[in-house]
């Protein structure tokens, strides 16, 4: 098992890829490794849109601010919450779905973010490079709308994916102390954790071989985390359903 481990600790993100298609075959092998993640009461509340239409990938780059990415990734992706399915599963049944609720919205959040990253993991371990993009939440509507999205569906991030034309070093992580406490929750350690983290981000950031600065993860945090980040999702999540019952 140590080859798994050995792709796991070699993940980086691939933000350049060479434009080299990626097969049909290979992208459905990849989806069906990634649908035997573990799933909350087997809900499965996850749908994929693979965008291979030229305009449609070029505006979902444009929506997501990831252009870049788009133009040269081998295929892409839209990874979705879906409830849709669910309700359909209940109407089988004559019952209509309470999927409008906090604890669903937890519940599908979860189930594709463990499915995407058994996709990741799989496409990696095929010689890829993936990016995930948050910056599709930048313009949910537009992109729901783009993609028919229906009620009790909504994107939570695309995936650029293909064969990579460099690779980054990895990006040192929290020491393990930071995320790992026994037995109790332990805040009064991140003083002098997170000063050993920001020198270790400092010398990263200043000497990795591209895009070199200076910079350290706490300011970033803090300056990323100061204001509310899209503040336009709430409203964006009530008009496909979810209202946090
Ligand atoms: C849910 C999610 C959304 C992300 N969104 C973006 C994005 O919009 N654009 C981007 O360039 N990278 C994005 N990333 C990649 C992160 O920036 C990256 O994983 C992080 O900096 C760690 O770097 P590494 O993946 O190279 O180890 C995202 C990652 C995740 C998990």
């Amino acid at each position: 098992m140590s080859g798994v481990k050995d792709l796991l600790r070699s993940h980086t993100s691939v933000r350049k890829y060479t434009g080299e298609a990626i097969p049909k075959e290979t992208v459905v092998d990849l989806i069906q490794t990634a649908q035997m993640a573990a799933s909350s009461h087997f809900v499965q509340a996850y749908s994929v849109i693979w965008v291979t239409d030229e305009e449609k990938k070029q505006k979902l780059g444009e929506l997501s601010n990831n252009e870049f990415q788009f133009k040269t990734a081998g295929a892409s992706f839209l990874f979705c919450v879906d409830f849709k399915r669910l309700q359909a599963a209940g109407q089988k049944h004559g019952v209509d779905i309470a999927a409008d609720s906090a604890e669903n919205l937890l519940v599908g959040v979860a189930d594709v973010g463990i499915f995407a990253q058994n996709f990741v993991v799989a496409a990696e371990d095929a010689g890829y490079g993936i990016c995930y993009i948050g910056g599709a939440r930048n313009n949910p509507k537009e992109i729901s709308e783009l993609f028919n999205l229906p009620d009790y569906v909504f994107p939570l991030f695309a995936m650029t994916i293909g064969t990579p034309t460099k690779r980054n070093e990895t990006k040192p992580r929290l020491p393990v102390e930071a995320v790992l406490h026994e037995n109790n929750y332990d805040a009064e350690k991140y003083e002098t954790l997170l000063d050993a983290y920001d020198a270790t981000m400092e010398d990263y950031y200043a000497s990795r071989s591209s895009n070199q600065k200076m910079a350290n993860w706490t300011k970033q945090m803090a300056d990323y985390l100061v204001d509310q980040n899209r503040p336009h999702i709430k409203e964006f999540l009530a008009s496909k359903g979810f209202n946090w019952k």
